[in-house]
């Protein structure tokens, strides 16, 4: 007769329900794991091996085998040394074999037999709740896995668990993490001047859209994108509950504090394209799932690899990242706000600096896909701070002010779409056409702009998107010709591309 207990697969941040069942077995000595399992798995052998010997025991000098079902699910990660060691140890007789078969075992041993942090208990203890089971796992992840509601039972180490199954000490159950104080943010009040790119941010965050910022050296283009997550709502419930998940699985959640402040990521430009979508040897969320439901900050966009640019288009387009394994594919959250910013040209000067204007702007801007772009809803050229803006005294208007309006925006968008939040930078086309149809004015105006400008269907579409925005900042029902006329400043025309750029200028139409 085998023992047998519970553990989970991460497919992404779903975790799946593992069967395990040890069995010692005559023949040739040795432990054998069969089951698709990767080498972090095998290598519990020797961990467990040698948390026995720590605590006096030695592994029976028989086969042993450890069966992982089902076997085409592929398994990863050292999470499955506890399972293993536990049920080895009902095997044995060292502990009765009935407590551990109707529990989920989750944890890394260290070679003293004590239980490591363990990336990923967040989704075992919520996949453990939904089987009805408890969830046994290191001591320092109890926090964490109580959020999920059900029964955890956290130990220090294995002799623990021994001693609490033979009923000698029990352990005792854990209280949630707590939920942190927001991280304080900057605010929107330390920008000063620049009234069209702290519109543009408004706007951002009211509708969803990615955002992308083009300006000198010292313009204040970071600045501003460091105060977008401060002007986004908390993230909800919900919310909270799906980013905590890729925390887990990423190994971030400490101690089982969780937040509701909107993910911020900034990722360096020489961060690689697993760092940055995601994959890897260890199948690990990327930046773009660690922002999820929350800012991606790309700082100067060109200089970022343009395959892993490339990369970031699917993203953006479906909200989740899939990533190729040997034998099956991943997929993880990525359901982000882009924002990115630029110097016009390498040599950063711009128009009336650079000698080599256009065609230097051109070559750099040029380093960035029209696919790429044509998924960023508001592009603005951001002017110099002049001497008499510093001067100025800070402006009446912070970021708790904006914050409010966002959130009254963001309510009329919840209200208005049945499903999700309803961002306008997100409904599906059909959606958009329907909530965001102008009035004959503002229609007038859109058509002529269309066949002025040029614009792609894209283009018109996302004109669309952040009109229908800009109107419900301003309380609007309907779309009225103001509100086109904004969302068509915040079209910019590429250098080297448009005459009208040439001069410096923006596209303007009448
Ligand atoms: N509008 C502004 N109001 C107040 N201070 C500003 C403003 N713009 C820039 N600064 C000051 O200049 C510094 C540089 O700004 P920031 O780093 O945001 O520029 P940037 O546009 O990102 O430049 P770069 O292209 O070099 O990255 C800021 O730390 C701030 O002190
Ligand atoms: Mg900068
Ligand atoms: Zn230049």
């Amino acid at each position: 007769m085998a023992a047998r207990t519970v553990t989970v697969a991460f497919v992404g941040v779903e975790a799946r329900r593992v069967d395990v069942q040890v069995q010692i077995a005559g023949g040739l000595t040795g432990i054998v794991v069969v089951g698709l399992a990767d080498k972090a798995v095998s290598e519990s052998r020797e961990r467990v091996r040698a948390a026995f010997a720590s605590m006096g025991l030695a592994v029976p000098g028989d086969r042993i085998i450890v069966n992982l079902a089902p076997a085409d699910l592929p398994k990863d990660g050292a999470h499955y040394d506890l399972p293993i060691a536990l049920a080895l140890l009902a095997e044995m007789g060292v502990m009765p074999k009935d407590a551990v078969e109707n529990a989920v075992v989750f944890g890394e041993l260290g070679l003293d037999a004590t239980l490591a942090v363990t990336p990923g208990v967040l989704p075992a203890a919520m996949a453990a709740h939904g089987m009805g089971l408890p969830i046994i796992c290191p001591e320092a992840c109890g926090p964490e896995a109580a959020w999920a509601g059900g029964e955890a039972i956290p130990a220090p180490n294995l002799i623990a668990l021994v001693n609490h199954f033979r009923g000698g000490q029990l352990l005792a159950p854990p209280a949630p993490g707590e939920i942190a104080a927001p991280p304080p943010v900057a605010d929107l009040r330390d920008v000063k001047g620049q009234e069209q790119a702290k519109r543009a941010l408004e706007i951002a965050a009211a509708g969803g859209h990615n955002l992308l910022l083009v300006g000198p050296p010292g313009a204040g283009k970071s600045m501003l994108a460091q105060r977008l997550a401060g002007v986004l709502p908390p993230l909800t419930a919900e919310e909270l509950l799906e980013v905590s998940m890729i925390q887990s699985v990423a190994g971030l959640l400490q101690r089982g504090r969780l937040t509701r402040a909107r993910p911020f990521r900034a990722p360096h430009h020489s961060a690689s394209m697993a760092a940055l979508v995601g994959g890897g040897i260890k199948a690990r969320p990327g930046e773009v799932s660690l922002a999820h439901r929350g800012v991606l900050f790309l700082d100067e966009l060109p200089e970022f690899n343009p395959a892993t640019l490339d990369a970031l288009r699917q993203p953006l387009e479906t909200g989740e990242v899939v990533i190729a394994r040997a034998n099956h594919h991943v997929t993880y959250p990525a359901r982000v706000q882009l924002v990115a910013a630029m110097n016009p040209c390498r040599c950063g000067g711009g128009a009336g600096m650079c000698r080599r204007w256009p065609r230097c702007a051109a070559e750099y801007q040029g380093r960035l896909s029209g696919p790429l772009l044509d998924r960023i809803d508001l592009q603005l050229d951001v002017p110099p701070v002049t001497a008499a803006d510093l001067a100025l005294p800070p402006p009446v208007e912070g970021t708790a002010e904006v914050a409010a309006r966002v959130a009254v925006a963001r309510a009329a968008q919840a209200d208005r779409v049945e499903s999700g939040d309803g961002l306008n930078a997100a409904v599906d086309q059909k959606t958009l056409e329907h909530i965001a149809a102008p009035d004959a004015a503002g229609q007038e105006l859109l058509s002529k702009a269309a066949t002025a400008l040029a614009l792609s269907a894209r283009g018109y579409h996302r004109t669309l998107r952040v009109a229908r925005t800009v109107a419900d900042l301003d309380g609007s029902t309907a779309v009225r010709r103001v509100h086109i006329a904004e969302a068509l400043s915040f079209r910019r025309v590429r250098p080297g591309y448009d005459s009208a750029a040439t001069s410096g200028g923006k596209a303007t139409v009448s």
